[in-house]
C-alpha cells in the first residue's frame, strides 16, 4: 500500500477544523487510494478540544486514516508535512484597527511560516483559510524563503463556489455545465467574480445575464454572502469553508478539468498587472500537482477597474505587514 501523505491542520478545534477533518480522513482531499497521516495544531487552550475531535476521528474508524497526533508546537505539527492546511487565525474583534488585526496575525503565520520552513516535506504544498487570507500567506511565505514561493497558495474557492451557485440559480444551468469562472483578487469584500470569461455549457455566460445584474446582484452577493450566513445561521460559514479547501487541494493535486479552470490566490508573476509576489487570486489551470495561471484573457474596462481595486488593496496591506517587519 502507498505511504501516507501527512496533512496538518490548524485551528483543528475550530468549526472549520471540526467540518474538515473527517473529510480529509474519509479520503476526500487526496483520493481513495491515499491514506493519510493527521497532525493537528491548536494553542496550548484548545489541545483537550482537538483531543476530542481525535476521539471521534478515531470512532469514525477511516481505513485510510494511519494516526493522528496533536501538538501545540508549529515545529512539531509541520514536521513532514507534504499538505500544510492553515485555518487557525486571529480573528478581527471590536474596534480592532486593521493594523492590530495584521499584527496578531503575524504573530501566527510568521512562527508558522519558519516551522514550515524548517520541518515540512520537500514537496509541501501550503493552503492558508485563516484570515486576511492572501496576506496571511505573505506572511508565512515571507518566513519560508527555502520553500518554492508558488507552494504558498490561499483560498478564494468559497468565494467560486459561491459564484457558480448564483449564477446557476439565475440561468437555472446546472452548476457542472458552468466553466472558466474566476475570482480575482483578495478573499475580501473587494472580491472581482469574473463571469466574462465563463461559459454556460460552451456558450458566453455574459451574455446570458445583463451588466446591471452583475454590477448590482451577482457581485455584491457573492462579495457579501459570508456576513449573510453569519446574519442568517448566528455563525460564520463552515461546511462550506471546509468543502472549499478541500476541493482547493483535491484541484491542485488531481488537476482542473480541460477547457475548465480554477480561482486559487497564489503569488503573482506580473500577470494581468498584479504586482509581483502579491497573493491574489487568478484563474488557475492545474496539472501533475503544480499550477499555472491562465495567459492572455482580454480584461474589459468592467472588469480592469474591479481587478485594479481588489489589487489596490492587497498591496496596501503588503505595505501595512512591511511596516511592521512582517514581511
Ligand atoms: P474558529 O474560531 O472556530 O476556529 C479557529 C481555531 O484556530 C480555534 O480553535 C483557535 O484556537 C485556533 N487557533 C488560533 N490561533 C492558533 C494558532 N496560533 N495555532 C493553531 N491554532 C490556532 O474559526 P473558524 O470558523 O474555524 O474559521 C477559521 C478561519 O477561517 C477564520 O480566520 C475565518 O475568518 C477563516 N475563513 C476563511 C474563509 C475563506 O474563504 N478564506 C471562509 C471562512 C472562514
Amino acid at each position: 500500500s502507498r505511504t501516507p501523505v501527512t496533512v496538518t491542520v490548524t485551528g483543528a478545534a475550530g468549526q472549520i477544523g471540526y467540518a474538515l477533518l473527517f473529510r480529509v480522513a474519509s479520503g476526500q482531499l487526496l483520493g481513495p487510494d491515499t491514506p493519510v497521516r493527521l497532525r493537528l495544531l491548536e494553542i496550548t487552550p484548545a489541545l483537550s478540544a482537538a483531543e476530542g475531535t481525535a476521539m471521534e476521528l478515531d470512532d469514525s474508524a477511516f481505513p485510510l486514516l494511519t494516526g493522528i497526533d496533536i501538538t501545540d508546537d508549529p515545529d512539531v505539527a509541520f514536521d513532514g508535512a507534504n499538505v500544510a492546511l492553515l485555518v487557525g487565525a486571529r480573528p478581527r474583534t471590536k474596534g480592532m484597527e486593521r493594523g492590530d488585526l495584521l499584527e496578531a496575525n503575524g504573530g501566527i503565520f510568521k512562527p508558522q511560516g519558519r516551522a514550515i520552513n524548517g520541518h515540512a516535506a520537500d514537496d509541501v504544498k501550503v493552503l492558508v483559510v485563516g484570515n486576511p487570507a492572501n496576506t496571511n500567506a505573505l506572511i508565512a511565505k515571507a518566513a519560508a524563503p527555502d520553500v518554492p514561493a508558488e507552494r504558498f497558495t490561499a483560498m478564494t474557492r468559497l468565494d467560486h463556489n459561491r459564484a457558480l451557485s448564483q449564477l446557476s440559480k439565475k440561468t437555472g444551468a446546472p452548476v457542472d455545465q458552468i466553466s472558466r469562472l474566476t475570482i480575482w483578487g483578495n478573499h475580501s469584500a473587494t472580491q472581482y467574480p469574473d463571469v466574462f470569461h465563463a461559459e454556460i455549457a460552451g456558450k458566453s455566460a455574459a451574455e446570458a445575464v445583463d451588466e446591471a445584474w452583475l454590477a448590482d446582484e451577482f457581485i455584491p452577493t457573492v462579495a457579501k454572502r459570508g456576513a449573510a450566513i453569519i446574519e442568517a445561521r448566528g455563525a460564520s460559514s463552515a461546511a462550506s469553508a471546509a468543502n472549499a479547501a478541500i476541493d482547493h487541494v483535491h484541484t491542485w493535486v488531481n488537476g482542473t478539468k480541460e477547457g475548465d479552470w480554477t480561482s486559487m490566490a497564489v503569488p503573482s508573476d506580473g500577470s494581468y498587472g498584479v504586482p509581483e509576489g502579491l497573493i491574489s487570486s487568478f484563474p488557475v489551470t492545474t496539472a501533475n500537482g503544480s499550477y499555472e495561471i491562465v495567459q492572455g484573457l482580454d480584461i474589459n474596462a468592467f472588469s480592469r477597474a474591479r481587478i485594479d481595486a481588489s489589487v489596490r488593496e492587497l498591496a496596501e496591506e503588503r505595505e501595512a505587514v512591511r511596516g511592521l517587519g512582517l514581511i
